[in-house]
């Protein structure tokens, strides 16, 4: 029996099976690399769901971990520690002027994001509490976050679902103006779905959608858990739209892979979640911090935010013209290092096709193949890595 089918068997033995996991155990990591428990050496297009933004043991994030964790691990937020105000610095400098919340996931940014839309809908007397949010969303798996989430399947099986919500058709922006009543105090939306396959709305979709919160004084709150940090080849995905939310929500990527979670509010907004509204004991943890400082200033020094969007285009072009996969593929969605790659029909295992190949991919919405490899992964290797999927399309 290989070391990998004996931790496998253990798995079985002590973990909740709640993820459809490939039999694969990795044992190690270095740049866009992984090695599983056999030795067998795979290159990451993933990035485990966007968090490894900057890759596998990247020297300068275990720098600034290990110098952290040296010096102050903990303090609770009864205190102040200097990394959370230099990592919220950065997001001010990067994203718009704000204040930041810190927390330990994406979940519990929306969470914190939608009860700081609430207190200003309800503040002074005021009777508005809900939420708009789309169909093909994904906020998260808190009974809340799947009320606010629109897929079915998430939602089911957890009885009656939390109220305030309403998912409403994504690109119909008729519809979503429609939906907003007296009681209605938000709309959530990720400026491009992820989890729903890679959609990027109709052009000014976001920015009518922003108008439409001016007008009727909704509190407009981008999901950028997925699209944050440099991903889609601008730092904040809602920049390509030419707007500002109210509120901004990050996870994934803005801890490297440590989980860190972070709310974003402009200062008016902010200002209403006064002691005792919110908080997260180990939220803003300063090793966690020290890492998502140094993520943003690689990624600026690195002039990263460019070379996503430049590898991105250059490779969905290369997979739209591509005579191999030919008419396999239906559509290729996505900006900058965020791909989607929808297929004309369902394929069958294609992620156990490409680890069996050596490479790491995901299937989202059944036949959306989902690329969202480091952002600092080199043009080479990126390179092969879209010639090595294209070979694989062309082999199912
Ligand atoms: C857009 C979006 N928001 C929120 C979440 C939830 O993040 P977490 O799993 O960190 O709670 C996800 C997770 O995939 C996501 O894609």
């Amino acid at each position: 029996m290989s070391d990998t089918q004996k931790l496998l068997r253990r798995a079985g033995e002590v973990l909740i099976q709640n993820y459809g996991r490939s039999p694969v155990v990795m044992a190690r990591g270095e740049g866009t690399h992984v090695w599983d428990t056999d030795g067998r050496k795979y290159l990451d297009l993933f990035a485990g769901f966007g968090g490894a933004i900057l890759g596998h043991c990247h020297p300068e994030l275990v720098e600034a971990a290990t110098a952290q964790a040296r010096k102050l691990w903990h303090v609770g937020n009864a205190l102040y520690s200097e990394p959370q105000i230099e990592f919220a610095e950065r997001l001010k400098k990067h994203a718009f002027d704000g204040r930041a919340f810190f927390c330990h996931s994406g979940l519990e940014a929306n969470e914190a994001a939608i009860k700081l839309a609430r207190l200003r809908g309800l503040k002074d007397g005021g009777k508005k509490w809900k939420t708009i949010s789309l169909m093909k969303s994904f906020h998260g798996r808190s009974l809340a976050m799947i009320a606010a989430t629109g897929n079915p399947a998430v939602k089911d099986g957890f009885g009656p679902a939390v109220p305030g919500f309403a998912n409403i058709d994504a690109n119909d922006y008729g519809a979503i103006e429609a939906a907003v009543d007296d009681e209605t105090c938000s709309i959530i939306m990720e400026p491009i779905q992820g989890e729903g396959g890679i959609n990027v709305y109709p052009p000014g979709h976001v920015a009518k959608v922003r108008a439409l919160c001016d007008a009727r004084g909704l509190t407009l709150i981008f999901d950028e858990v997925w699209t944050g940090c440099g991903r889609t080849g601008r730092w904040f995905a809602h920049q390509y739209d030419g707007v500002t939310p109210d509120i901004m929500t990050l996870g994934k990527a803005v801890g490297g892979g440590l989980p860190v979670g972070v709310m974003f509010a402009v200062p008016e907004i902010a200002a209403l979640l006064v002691p005792g509204k919110h908080g997260c004991t180990l939220g803003g943890n300063a090793i966690c911090m020290a890492v998502s400082r140094t993520i943003f200033d690689v990624i600026e020094r690195d002039d990263l935010v460019q070379h996503a969007a430049n590898l991105g285009e250059a490779a969905r072009a290369k997979f739209k013209s591509s005579s191999a996969v030919g008419s396999k593929v239906a559509e290729v969605r996505g900006r900058g290092l965020f791909i989607g790659i929808e297929l004309a029909a369902e394929p069958v295992d294609f992620v156990a096709k490409s680890l069996a190949k050596g490479l790491i991919t995901n299937i989202t919405s059944k036949k959306v193949i989902r690329l969202a490899p480091p952002i600092n992964i080199s043009a080479a290797e990126w390179d092969q890595g879209v010639d090595r999927v294209i070979d694989l399309i062309a082999s199912l």
